[in-house]
């Protein structure tokens, strides 16, 4: 089928990437939010996003602009690079990309909905089976979710073989990954469709063959952010020491701290959490202690690279 519609689910860190990079590339967008306050949250997220691609084109349209470290191939090819056109996309996509309460409204001749709501099993339940009966029959859901298999919630959505996952890294206009898996009553038509849909906004898809909790990139990333807490919950050390270390050590341009701040700290919270409550966890990390440094960081507001402030600080 041929997605044109496309209805973003959440317009949290995620989800207001994933549309503005919909909208960038042309498709027509609708990012849901659950109430006026969720508008209100969304739309300064929208206005750094935007401010996010104008500022790294302006880096790609510079001599050293075309070096892998600063070219975005969310945003464009280097041998067609034009920074003028680029920043019309921007401004179109900024002006085109509609905010909507109403769930049945939004969805009525949705192709595509990308679910990006909070990591929260009960929520993404309750909203499935409060989608179900108002999505055409036409349109394939796909869930962001970067912990819960969508063989989880197939029965709730209405139309398991028009459901699957698509998930994306952060910043996505840089780090475009899009990792594609299905749950076994996932249609393969629409598997392809949602390869050629990830395509088409300039991911590159990654296709799974079966099933992973945490799919390819986050069975790698998730030790090893860890790693990271843990060295610095027991005392080991601090974490731009840490950090330090790893780039260093390694040659890779961030260390875990850095790249918990880009994730959030409510994200990386949560996910703790999840094997704090996992009875006799014998993962070897101390996750009650990292849960409490991590709280103790979004207690003072520290949430991270989009609210200014996270283990680093940032200009705005
Ligand atoms: N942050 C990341 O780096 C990252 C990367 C890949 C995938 N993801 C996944 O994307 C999804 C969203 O993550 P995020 O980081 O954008 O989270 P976030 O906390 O920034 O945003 C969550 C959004 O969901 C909305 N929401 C929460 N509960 C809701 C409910 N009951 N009904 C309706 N809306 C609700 C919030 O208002 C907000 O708009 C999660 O499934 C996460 O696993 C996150």
């Amino acid at each position: 089928m041929s997605i044109k519609k496309v209805v973003v689910a959440g317009g949290g860190v995620l989800g207001s990437q994933i549309a503005f990079q919909a909208a960038y590339c042309g498709f027509d967008v609708t990012i849901w939010l659950r109430s006026q306050g969720s508008i209100g949250r969304t739309q300064p997220k929208l206005a750094s996003i935007k401010k996010a691609y104008l500022d790294t084109i302006a880096k790609m349209d510079t001599p050293e602009g075309k070096s892998p470290a600063i070219f975005a191939m969310g945003i464009a090819n280097p041998d067609t690079f034009n920074a003028d056109d680029c920043r019309k996309k921007v401004e179109a996509a900024a002006n085109a990309i509609k905010l909507e309460i109403d769930l049945g409204k939004a969805v009525s001749d949705a192709d595509l909905v990308i679910e990006s709501m909070a990591e929260e099993k009960k929520s993404k339940k309750e909203f499935y089976k409060t989608l179900a009966p108002l999505l055409p029959a036409k349109t394939i859901l796909v869930t962001n979710s970067s912990t819960m298999l969508p063989s989880a919630f197939a029965k709730f959505t209405g139309r398991p073989d028009k459901y699957l996952a698509l998930h994306f890294a952060n910043e996505i206009w840089k780090n475009n990954t899009a990792e594609i898996m299905g749950q076994d009553k996932t249609a393969k038509e629409n598997y392809d469709a949602i390869v050629a849909f990830a395509s088409d906004i300039r991911m590159v898809p990654l296709q799974l063959h079966k099933e992973k909790s945490g799919y390819i990139l986050n069975s790698m990333l998730i030790p090893f952010l860890f790693a990271g807490l843990d060295l610095y919950a027991t005392g080991v050390s601090d974490p731009e020491t840490i950090d330090k270390t790893w780039v260093l050590g390694t040659g890779a341009h961030a260390g875990p701290f850095r790249i918990i701040d880009v994730i959030g700290l409510t994200t990386t919270y949560n996910i703790v959490l999840m094997y704090v409550k996992i009875p006799g966890c014998i993962a070897p990390y101390h996750f009650k202690a990292m849960a409490k440094i991590l709280k103790q960081y979004l207690d003072a507001g520290k949430l991270g690279l989009s609210a200014g402030e996270g283990f680093y600080k940032y200009k705005k």
